[in-house]
């Protein structure tokens, strides 16, 4: 059976949120942070709230780097690893138009030879952390191509030449951004000819939908990645496992949590719009269009916590009794 992924969301799939999620749910193998783009000041930064042990225990967790210099790549692996941390994953798969235009996250895709460099100096560098920390595992988190999946064998062949031990595959272009249907052929490419474990992510938002991934690939894949329906419903990783669904008061009291911890680490502002993010996938239950518009709308209007906890309690009168998945 595929292992279980919370995929890195950025604002939204963070310490507080998979903290909670591991606490209330369960069931998650591996949590992804968002992405952190390295820079010196890596850890007085919010990254260094990201990162910070006390706020992952217990936790298998893997930080995600955005960067394309091997240079503050190392600079940052040397912190993480410091810190305990045995895994970085590289973020080869940012659609952002302003990350992509710096030839990062997506934007190496339609650069190999830069790809070749970066790679070369995280790896075999004078400051490669490999140096310090022989076994320490980097993985690499991609699309299927930049323009389009042409641009996959190029790349499969200069990841193949590093011992990166994971590549996760969002099966979708740059341009695709997160929709439209997953390009399988360029997946089923990537299983075929990268030469380490391949994990799956995309579009993963019910069981159905994983046992049809785990089934088709099986010991051809190494784990299941899901991100926005986890949003919608963070129970989705124990539905998957033990069949058992999220009910109402879970929910709410999962919610409750995570604005109680924004409240306490951020300010109430930042809360309340955190909130209002996850809420965007959250009314995603509802299935009545008009009722969901109205429910999302009267959340993203509130202007204070007062407010935003009558929203909350008209949404939930709203929600079906027991989390169905969609
Ligand atoms: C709001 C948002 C933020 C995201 N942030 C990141 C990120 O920081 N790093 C990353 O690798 N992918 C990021 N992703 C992509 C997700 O990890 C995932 O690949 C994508 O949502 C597809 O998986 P899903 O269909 O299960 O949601 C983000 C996606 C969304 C919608």
């Amino acid at each position: 059976m595929a292992d279980l992924y919370l995929a890195p969301m950025e604002e939204i799939t963070g310490y507080v949120f998979r903290n909670a999620l591991s606490r209330h749910f369960g069931s998650v193998d591996r949590f992804y942070t968002p992405f952190i783009s390295p820079d010196n000041r890596i850890m007085k930064t919010r990254a260094g709230r990201e990162l910070l042990p006390d706020n992952n225990r217990g936790l298998n967790v893997i930080p995600q780097l955005l960067t394309n210099s091997a240079e503050l790549f190392n600079e940052a692996a040397d912190l993480i690893a410091d810190m305990g941390y045995d895994e970085i994953n590289i973020n080869f798969g940012c659609p952002s138009n302003t990350v992509a235009a710096k030839f990062k996250g997506s934007g190496i895709l339609r650069d190999p030879d830069l790809m070749d460099r970066f790679l070369d100096g995280v790896f075999n560098g004078k400051d490669s952390i490999l140096r310090r920390y022989p076994s320490f595992r980097i993985s690499v988190k991609t699309r299927v191509g930049y323009n389009d999946t042409s641009d996959l064998p190029r790349a499969v062949e200069v990841l193949n030449r590093y011992p990166i031990c994971e590549l996760i595959v969002h099966p979708r272009i740059k341009k695709d951004i997160y929709s439209g249907m997953p390009r399988m052929e360029a997946f089923d490419y990537a299983v075929a000819n990268f030469k380490a474990p391949v994990s799956y992510n995309g579009d993963i938002r019910s069981c159905t939908d994983y046992e049809r991934i785990s089934e088709k690939y099986r010991e051809n894949i190494t784990g299941i990645m899901i991100g926005r329906a986890a949003v919608v419903d963070p129970g989705i990783f124990r539905l998957i496992r033990t069949q058992t669904a999220t009910t109402k008061k879970e929910l709410y009291d999962f919610l409750q949590d995570i604005y109680e911890t924004y409240k306490n680490d951020y300010s109430p502002e930042n809360a309340l719009s955190k909130m209002k993010e996850v809420w965007t996938y959250t009314s995603g239950l509802i299935s009545d269009e008009k009722e969901r518009a109205a429910v999302i709308k009267s959340i993203i209007k509130s202007k204070n916590e007062s407010q935003y906890k009558d929203a909350v309690t008209v949404a939930f009168s709203r929600l079906p009794k027991i989390v169905e998945n969609l």
